[in-house]
């Protein structure tokens, strides 16, 4: 299927067919796609290529191979062309970037494991073939093994294609900042950004391993072809970093400039905020839309910092909008037409004057009231019929102790109450050991505990925000259900669970988290869900209203604002309280992001800033502002 575009700007033009696009303005040269999707099936073609000519002239194909989230769709591409279409991979060679140090190769967390369940375990690499660094030697035996690894690579004939992600660091491999151009196969601690990034998948920072065993830069740098992939909004200040600033060792990546032929393949969330897509009347000649007309003005506006209203002809001129003033202008007519534009978005009456049934959907149990609380207590304080459908149980990130309290707040009761059972002693000795003995994946028992945490809160937290708790739907989307931080694909099942309540409730209007950009992240999996649903409804004329919020992290930019719902210090103050009922999320949360800071915080803080940036544009002073996007395109 594919998805309605949420107007993306310069990835807009591209189709799901055509190649990316090569960007101006960057010194590591910058390719475009339209979606992860699209990056995927390129960079698999790209080396399916390879491995064909080489097997026409009877040679081996050598890989140099990540892992991380970055390339996954590329392995599942490779997957597909070996199963569908045949394609060989009898005479490919690959070597692995890098491994934890220390760490068994068949620990969940290994790189080891990682390739085998992702990669090789679907396609005929011959299993002499595969290098991969060894976490589990002991210190002394290390550099012995680095050494001989260069040497594995030299004796392959080098590296034909070398694939790479990017840390948040400008690391790739494990080469943090500092590493030097001339580094070879090493043991290297971690940066505490990488290990922060890592804490997820290890259940908590403090499990992460403090070191690697990591191909060096200058090996990076022999491969013939880099190809290094980003995507994602998480990765877009490092990106602009690495292709546009000076060469330098703090950011390891941007070694690639000096790169014969290395390119960095992006999407569009990635390139964010690269020159050519986030200011391109900088670097190009641009095709003015009405869509780049707001953008420009606005960034004008903040760039020399007054009202739209109070921008002049030489502020234009000054900043590269020249031509813009002689295609749409007067100046006068560009600042009214935005500024108007502006003040349209604001709407005090998000569900309209006249009743009517709302669902939110939020992935996890606290995204509505963390990212849209404000609007969810307006719309029901103006007596809309608002559904909250909670699309996961969020179970997978409550801590074992928070379990543990409530294994032994039940027990308290049970026994105060005199209502103990065989039953329930049984059960609870059961939970309790099994949280003793936690590894690497939670029972399933547990797992139960840790989502009735979070439905109570949830309902707790909906009725705070003026949702009373039978308009609290709990989808339990079955593919999130797999108790670990990898899910299973969207499938029919999940497809059908969200049409069925569309169905039944009939809602004019619905809202869902509209993190596009993060393939595989449960916010994007669950409007993907949506989408697929609303696909189907449409065919059965159902086809509400529907609007985009930021999930936890981020908010909108002004410039992609279709409404924004004003919040009094009221609303506000209640949204608060709401987001407070989420308890096992709050002080510490088991996914933390890139922001250390609490849920409300961050949620105080991005409404805030929203009404901050549109009063400093010239619009009214607001406490607070949530902002909302319009899903558009074909469904
Ligand atoms: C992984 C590796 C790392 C990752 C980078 C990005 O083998 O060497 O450099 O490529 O940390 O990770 P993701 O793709 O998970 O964002």
């Amino acid at each position: 299927m594919s998805m309605p575009t949420v107007p993306t700007s310069q990835s807009a033009d591209l189709t799901d067919e055509q190649p990316g696009r090569l960007l101006p303005g960057t010194v590591l040269p910058c390719v475009l796609y339209r979606n992860a999707a699209v990056l995927a099936r390129h960079v698999a073609a790209e080396v399916a290529d390879l491995i064909r000519q080489r097997q026409s002239e009877g040679r081996q194909a050598v890989l140099g191979l990540p892992t991380g989230s970055t390339p996954i769709g590329v392995y599942r591409e490779l997957i597909r062309l070996h199963q569908e279409e045949g394609l060989d991979f009898s005479n490919v060679v690959t070597f692995n970037l890098d491994e934890y140090w220390p760490m068994e190769p068949d620990s969940v967390h290994s790189y080891h494991r990682w390739m085998r369940e992702n990669f090789f375990d679907h396609v005929n690499v011959p299993e002499e073939n595969i290098h991969i660094p060894d976490g589990q030697l002991s210190r002394g035996k290390v550099d012995r093994f680095c050494a001989e690894y260069e040497k594995a690579i030299a004796a392959a004939g080098g590296i034909d294609i070398q694939m790479l992600g990017i840390g948040r660091t400008g690391h790739i491999g494990f080469n943090e900042p500092g590493s030097s151009r001339a580094s070879r196969t090493r043991l290297v601690n971690l940066d505490p950004v990488t290990r922060r990034d890592a804490a997820s998948g290890f259940g908590g920072e403090e499990n992460v391993p403090l070191r690697a065993v990591t191909m060096g830069v200058g090996t990076i740098m022999d491969a013939r072809r880099v190809i290094m992939m980003a995507l994602g909004e998480h990765k877009a200040p490092i990106v602009r970093r690495s292709a546009e600033d000076e060469e330098t060792a703090e950011i390891p990546a941007s070694f690639l400039q000096a790169h014969p032929n290395a390119t960095l393949l992006l999407d569009s969330a990635a390139a964010a905020e690269l020159t050519a897509v986030n200011t391109p009347w900088e670097v190009d000649c641009v095709d003015w839309t009405a869509e780049l007309e707001r953008r420009a003005v606005i960034w004008l506006a903040e760039e020399v910092s007054k009202p739209i209203l109070k921008l002049e002809a030489r502020d234009f001129m000054g900043h590269h909008l020249t031509d813009l003033v002689h295609e749409s202008g007067p100046v006068e007519n560009i600042r009214q037409r935005v500024f108007d534009s502006l003040m349209e978005t604001i709407c005090n009456h998000p569900g309209g004057k006249e009743k009517q049934t709302i669902i939110v959907f939020s992935p996890h149990p606290d995204d509505d009231v963390i990212s849209m609380g404000g609007t969810l207590i307006t719309l029901a304080q103006q007596g809309h019929d608002v559904h909250i459908a909670y699309m996961t149980s969020g179970n997978i990130a409550v801590f074992d102790h928070d379990a543990l309290r409530h294994v032994e707040y039940v027990s308290e009761y049970l026994k105060m109450f005199n209502l103990q059972s065989q039953e329930s002693t049984a059960m609870e000795t059961g939970l309790r050991e099994a949280l003793a003995r936690r590894g690497d994946s939670n029972s399933p028992e547990v797992l139960k505990v840790k989502g009735l945490i979070r439905k109570t809160e949830a309902v707790c937290a909906a009725e705070t925000a003026g949702v009373p708790a039978d308009h609290c739907h709990f989808l339990d989307m079955p593919f999130y259900q797999t108790g670990q931080v990898k899910k299973k694909p969207i499938g029919d099942e999940d497809v059908a669970i969200v049409a069925e309540l569309i169905r039944t409730l009939e809602p004019a209007q619905i809202y869902l988290a509209g993190d596009l950009s993060d393939p595989h992240g449960t916010h994007r999996m669950c409007a993907e869900a949506i989408i697929s649903a609303l696909k189907v409804l449409g065919e059965d004329d159902l086809q509400p209203e529907a609007w985009l919020y930021r999930g936890a992290w981020q908010e909108y930019e002004p410039h992609e604002i279709d409404r924004a719902v004003p919040l009094s210090p009221e609303v506000m103050l209640r949204k608060k309280l709401a987001i407070f009922k989420h308890e096992s999320q709050k002080d510490a949360a088991l996914f933390p992001g890139h922001d250390e800071r609490e849920f409300w915080v961050r949620a105080e803080a991005r409404t805030k800033q929203t009404a901050r940036r549109y009063n400093e544009l010239g619009l009214p002073e607001y406490f607070g502002v949530e902002a909302f996007r319009r899903l558009e395109g074909e469904l």
